[in-house]
């Protein structure tokens, strides 16, 4: 099936709100841009302060600024703090947590977001390739979940949010590095829902599929690969990161008060096609 505009999206505003949530305080890793940077927005816009970390230090602080610009004067808007980090480094985690910390005095959420996508025919993944990718998905998810988790036991609990994707569940060719580390953030959720529930705390995850970023700006780009990435997607489009955003808002919320080692799909169905 072709439709006239196969890349097209829907980025329509969304109107959902948990009041609890106000006045809490997020930190959401790979937050320089794509779904990261919608995220702290979204959270800011919803009166949840928002520290936002990245490897590219100087872009996060500057998406920062350019937020708080555009929320100024919305009604009931928090912050957001931009700050570098290296998620596969364990103790950037805790100087990350510090910040929010001196920044907003508290920290609610957590959400494990930073990722990398490399691609490689399975024979040709390089050492390198395999560890740096098992390093920012799987590690710094791992870092990222135990230091708010320290953290959050010790005041009253939390909620912790990691990014899998369909790719942990449904293969594609090319992409054993990233698909087996996403499988892996999807086991580590539940090991971690597991161990952490006891303390308050819930761990759950999303499952993106085919979402309009950086990251798969080439696919967009290519209208043979664009029209077999969406011919695995039932509803038949990319989907937007505020639609993911909904996802994340609803998990951490007390609409999810029951929820922990779920992992939620927002992929237009493509898990099952
Ligand atoms: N876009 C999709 O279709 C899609 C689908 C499924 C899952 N995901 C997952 O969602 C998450 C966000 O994806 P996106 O599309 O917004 O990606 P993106 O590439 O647009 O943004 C990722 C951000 O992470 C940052 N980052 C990379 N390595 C880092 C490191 N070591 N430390 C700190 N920050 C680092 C980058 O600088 C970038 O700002 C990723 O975990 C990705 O695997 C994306």
């Amino acid at each position: 099936m072709t439709t006239e505009n196969p890349a097209r999206t829907d980025s329509a505003p969304l109107y959902a709100r948990y009041p609890e949530t106000v006045g809490k305080v997020a930190v959401v890793t790979g937050a320089a841009r794509g779904m990261g940077a919608v995220f702290v927005e979204e959270l800011a816009r919803r009166g949840v302060h928002a520290v936002g970390g990245d490897l590219d230090g100087a872009a996060m602080k500057q998406l920062a600024g350019q937020v708080n610009e555009r929320l100024t004067g919305t009604e009931g808007a928090a912050r957001v703090f931009g700050a570098e980090i290296d998620v596969t480094v364990a103790e950037q985690h805790q100087r990350l947590l510090q910040t929010a910390l001196a920044e907003f005095g508290r920290v609610d959420y957590w959400v494990n977001n930073a990722g990398i996508f490399p691609q490689a025919e399975f024979t040709e993944i390089s050492p390198e390739q395999l560890t740096s990718t098992y390093q920012v998905n799987v590690n710094g998810v791992a870092y990222g979940a135990q230091t708010a988790a320290r953290h959050m036991r010790e005041h009253g609990g939390g909620a912790i949010v990691n990014m899998a994707s369909v790719a942990g569940v449904r293969v594609r060719a090319t992409r054993a590095a990233y698909n087996s580390s996403k499988a892996a953030v999807r086991h580590l959720t539940s090991c971690m829902a597991v161990e952490l529930g006891s303390d308050g705390i819930r761990v759950n995850a999303i499952a993106p599929g085919f979402v309009d970023t950086e990251m798969t700006r080439w696919v967009r780009e290519d209208p043979a690969a664009l029209e077999r990435a969406l011919s695995a997607v039932p509803l038949h489009r990319v989907g937007a990161p505020i639609e993911v955003f909904g996802a994340l808002y609803f998990l951490l919320s007390d609409s999810a008060r029951y929820m922990t080692g779920a992992v939620l799909p927002v992929d237009g169905g493509s898990q099952h096609a």
